[in-house]
Parts: C-alpha cells; structure tokens; sequence
C-alpha cells in the first residue's frame, strides 16, 4: 500500500506533489509528507492522517522555478500513524520515500546503528536512507543507491534525494507498483499508479521488478542486475480516471448507483444471440483444460467463489478456490492442464499476484478478470478480461464485485459452449438473462429510502450473521464483509444450513441474522434454517419476494426467475445497508479506518 509521487519540472511542486497524492490516498491515508529539493536545499512537511492536513501545513509554501520534489501516503505498516514514523525519511542530507516492506531492515539497522546511525522512527523504510549515507561514504551518488539497493529484501518502490547530487531522483521497484512518465517540456514524473500522471505525463515506463535508476532535467536512465536498460516508454492512454462524487454524499453511494451503467460496458460487446467474444481471447486458449482454480482477495475472493458455482454446474469443469495469502505457502498442487485464474479490482494486490507468478512459473495458462489496465497482474497474466467497471474510490469493493461476478457468468457460458456442455436453447435464456442485468442493478430511490430507514435498528447488537446457500453463500460473504469495513460492527458470512452446527449457540435477540432468500434457489431450505434461528428469538432481517412473516424486518424483493438476477437485486441491498449503517455511526464511509484501496503488501 502507500501511494508514491515525485516530479522534475519548473511546475509549482507541492501542487503537483499534493494532487499526485490526491489520487493516490485510496492507497493508505494514515500520514502523508512531501519533500522539495531547490538549489541544495530540501524543505519537508509531514502531516498524521488525511492529506488535508498536510495541504493546510503547507499551504504558505511555495516551490515553484527549478528542482524537485517527492510525495507520498502512507499505509502503517511498521510503526504508529504519528508524524515520525511519515515519510519521507530524513537521514543527514538525503530524504527517502518507500512504497512495501523492507523484510531484512532490523539487521540492516543494527549494523548501521553499531557505526553510529541514529533512527527516529519506528518503520522498516528509514533504514534505507542511513544505508544510502552509509554506502556514500566510499561511493559516488549513484553506485552508493546501487549497492543499497542489492541490500535490501523485500518489497519496495523507493524514491530517494540527497543533497549530494541535488538535480537527481533515485529510483528502485521491486514487488509493487512504480511507474516513470516524461512530457515534451522535459518533465518528469514517478507515481505508483497512472492516475496521478494523466493530463501530466505523456510517455511512461511501467518499471519491472529489480529496475533502479536515476532522473534528472529530461533524462531517465534504467538499470537492472548492473547493467543499462534500453527505455521502452508506452504512450499513457488512460483517460480522465479522477472520479468525482457527482452529487453523491460518498464515493462509495455513488459507486453503487453506477452499477446498472457500469455493468452493461461489462457486457457490450462480449454477448450475441449464439456467441460470446472474449476480446482478445481465441477459443483455443481453453483447449485442453480440465481444471479451474481462482485465486483472489476478500472481495475478489467473493466473486471467485461465486464464479466456482457457475463454473460447475454451467461449464462442468472442476473449480477450485484459492485466498492469495495461503495459496502462496502451501506448496499448492499446480497441474499443467489448470487454468489459473486471478482476480483482483486494483491489479496490485500483492498476495494476488505471487500466486499468479507461481501459476506462471508452473507453466500454467493464466487468466486475470481486472478492473484497471495495465497494471501489475494485467502485464503478468497471459490473457485478460477487463471488468471496465471505471474507476472505483471506496475502499469497500461494490462495482468491481458485481462486474466481476458478471463478467465470470459470461465466461462460465463461454466455456460451457466450448465443451458442447448447453444446448442453444439454455444459452439464448441465460443471454437474455446477461441483458437484463444492467436493470436489475439499477437502485429504486423508495427502497434505498426503506434500507436508510431500517438501518436505524440494526445499529446496536452484539454481531451480524449473514446467512444464504448456494450462491447466496459468496454473498453472504461479501454482505458481511461490507458491513465490518464501514460499520466496525462484528458480521460473519455463514451458509444458512451450517449455523445449526454451531453458530447457533450464539442466537438471541440481539444476534441480527440477514437472510438471503431467494425464490429460485433452495428457498425452502433457507427457510427451514432461518426459522431454526427465530425458534431461538434471533432478530431476522429477511431479503425475499416471497411474504415471510416470521420476519421482524422484510425487505421484498422482486423475484426474479433466474438466481443470478436475484443474486444481483440482493447485492445491491446489501451494499446499501452497509452504507446507510455506516452512516449513522458517522464512520468515515469512503475512507474507513485501517484499511487501504489497494493491498501491495503481503
Ligand atoms: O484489488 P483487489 O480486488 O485485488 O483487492 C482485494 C481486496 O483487498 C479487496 O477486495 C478488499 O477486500 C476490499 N476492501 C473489499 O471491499
């Protein structure tokens, strides 16, 4: 996590390191700190929690004329969100900014200490900066962070100034993201992600793992193991991505209002009357492949296991679901006629992507479902599928899931007709069904006005259980995911038939059970399971288009005939309770405490 910026120009620079910033503070915002090198000097500010308050910290500082900058957002890692622990770090007469972990800083850190560094804070990146001066002591600027560099272990995107070479930025990346961009006015920017670049760079370089160099006025140069690297710019071709709220209170309200817009970008193109076309995509890539396992991250995570059901019993393929984290070290089985198929919204996250270098690596075909272009799993992977859900700035995932769960529906039918597993008549429903999903996703102001109201109840309580089966059992998951994010408040996902073996002991009037009840799939199962709870006096929220009075909450749904379009409707609902729960409890919905947008550390 933590999001990095640095910029040589004549431009005013805090502007550009603090709008930089901006874009980037999904990333983490528990600090945020900048540094402006001019004429031999360097001036920093560093600022605990959002970035509104460095901008009032800096806001008589002026930087404007020749020199450089850098900026960066942190995610805690090592050390408490206070003002030393933020970066950048300072060492006598060079400052650094670091983007991962440092896993070998503490022995780093005692050798500098014996020869008499003195550290300030608590991280795992200061070590870099007193190495950096440690190494100048019988080097030149350059082979000094060149051999600092081949010291570290671990994860990082650095980005490094020093008065002893006062028109240079030093640059490493390993493991997370760092991207170089130049204009025709001989600027230069760094950024973790592209957004900070649009409008200002015109040519980037999207840095591989163990690149190192330096920038300077117009000139970058590129190194890997010792050796110059040729720079092979790509033009930038994202368009504007810097959302804005557009009326809405939150990003994350109005996130959930694009979904009906967002999700038939998802479709177009890829559905017709016989077929799907997977752009990019040629059917023989699904040749010879018996087996499926996905590897994702919570909400991603979500939509796999959601997409293993489809996968089943639509394609008939044997799917298997991985979380990132433990796939890594379980020394996993991986089998060359698997295909391997990640997903993730941000394309960065870092457990997501060692999977997909280990798949690789095992000579597997690899398949990423990805809501931003080129970024790190999209170049990894052999073929992607973009889910085009636009950008997403809520830290809690709503647009990436349900275009996700979308676009993996296609894709289950797309490998069922490969293997003559459905006949025409089943694809045409299931097409029509796709079609409609743009509507089911659209929200009815009456309802979001009922959830806003009902919210009021479910405030106080000692946990949530969110309770379905089938695919109803993903989303429970995710329904409950949603709701610890923003609220705070205790939820579990449970699939509805597995409480009576345990969970059940902890029903009692103040244990809030929300049941998915769809009527096209299990309802009557569900309804057994959900009586059992309300035998036992817990306090039921029921989703359903079916009456069930039991209830002591009952939001009727529509009834769709297809569960996938029940699936969708309950979605929405669930995001929008989470929201207005949210806000009653005056959280920070957008923003919540502890979490990042983007995971980039293991
Ligand atoms: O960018 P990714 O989809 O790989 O991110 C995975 C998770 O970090 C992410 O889904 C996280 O759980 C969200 N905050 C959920 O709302």
């Amino acid at each position: 996590m933590c999001g990095i910026v640095g910029y040589i120009g004549k431009r005013e620079k805090k502007e550009i390191i603090l709008n930089g910033l901006k874009e980037l503070e999904y990333r983490g915002y528990d600090s945020a700190g900048l540094a402006v090198l001019k004429d031999s000097e360097i001036v920093h500010f560093k600022a605990v929690g959002k970035l509104d308050n460095l901008k009032e910290k800096t806001k008589d500082f002026k930087s404007d004329g020749s020199g450089l900058a850098i900026g960066h957002t942190r995610w805690a890692t090592h050390g408490k969100p206070t003002e030393l622990n933020a970066h950048p770090h300072l060492g006598k007469f060079s400052y650094v900014i670091h983007n991962g972990i440092i896993e070998n800083y503490q022995e780093l850190k005692k050798e500098l200490q014996e020869k008499g560094a003195v550290f300030v804070s608590q991280t795992d990146s200061e070590v870099i900066v007193h190495l950096f001066e440690e190494n100048l002591k019988n080097s030149k600027p350059f082979e000094a962070f060149e051999k600092t560099i081949k010291s570290l272990k671990g994860a990082y995107a650095i980005l490094l100034i020093t008065k002893a070479n006062p028109d240079k930025i030093f640059f490493a990346k390993n493991l997370v993201p760092l991207i170089v961009g130049k204009n025709s006015q001989d600027e230069i920017f760094f950024s973790s992600s592209d957004a900070p670049l649009i409008n200002l760079a015109e040519d980037v370089i999207y840095l591989n793992d163990l690149d190192y160099g330096y920038a300077k006025k117009g000139k970058i140069k590129l190194f890997s193991n010792g050796k110059n690297k040729n720079l092979e710019f790509k033009k930038l071709s994202v368009s504007k991505l810097s959302a804005q709220k557009e009326g809405f209170r939150f990003f994350m309200e109005k996130e959930i209002y694009e979904q009906s817009a967002v999700s038939s970008e998802t479709i177009m193109g890829r559905i017709n009357e016989n077929d799907i076309i997977l752009e990019n995509i040629e059917d023989d890539f699904f040749e010879d492949i018996r087996e499926i396992t996905i590897c994702a991250c919570g909400t991603s995570y979500h939509a796999a296991l959601t997409a293993s059901y489809l996968l089943e019993r639509i394609s008939k393929i044997k799917t298997t679901v991985e979380i990132a984290s433990e796939f890594r070290y379980k020394e996993p089985l991986l089998l060359k006629d698997t295909l391997f198929i990640v997903i993730s919204q941000s394309g960065e996250t870092a457990d997501t992507l060692q999977a997909l270098k280990m798949a690789k690596n095992a000579g597997l075909k690899t398949l990423s479902i990805c809501n931003v272009d080129n970024s790190s799993i999209v170049r990894l992977s052999d073929k992607t599928l973009l889910t085009r859900a636009g950008i997403e700035k809520g830290v809690a995932s709503t647009k990436a899931f349900t275009t996700q769960v979308l676009l993996l529906w296609i894709l289950s039918l797309k490998i069922a007709l490969l293997k003559k597993e459905i006949d025409k008549d089943f694809f045409k429903k299931e097409v029509e069904n796709i079609s409609k999903v743009p509507t089911v996703l659209k929200v009815d102001e009456k309802l979001h006005e009922k959830i806003r109201r009902l919210s009021k109840r479910y405030l106080h309580g000692h946990g949530f259980f969110f309770i379905g089966r089938d695919i109803f059992y993903p989303l429970s998951l995710e329904g409950a995911l949603k709701l610890k994010e923003i609220s705070y408040l205790h939820a579990e996902g449970y699939p509805a038939g597995e409480m009576k073996h345990g969970p059940i002991a902890l029903a009692d009037s103040k244990l809030f059970t929300i049941a998915l009840m769809p009527k096209s799939l299990l309802y009557d199962k569900v309804k057994s399971n959900v009586e059992e709870l309300s035998a036992r006096d817990a306090t039921i929220l029921a989703l359903s288009p079916l009456e069930f009075e039991i209830a002591d909450d009952f939001i009727k749904t529509k009834g769709y005939d297809h569960p996938m379009l029940e699936f969708f409707e309950m979605t929405v609902i669930l995001q929008l309770l989470s929201l207005e729960i949210s806000v009653r409890l005056g959280n920070d919905v957008d923003m919540p405490r502890n979490l990042a947008k983007s995971v980039t550390v293991e």
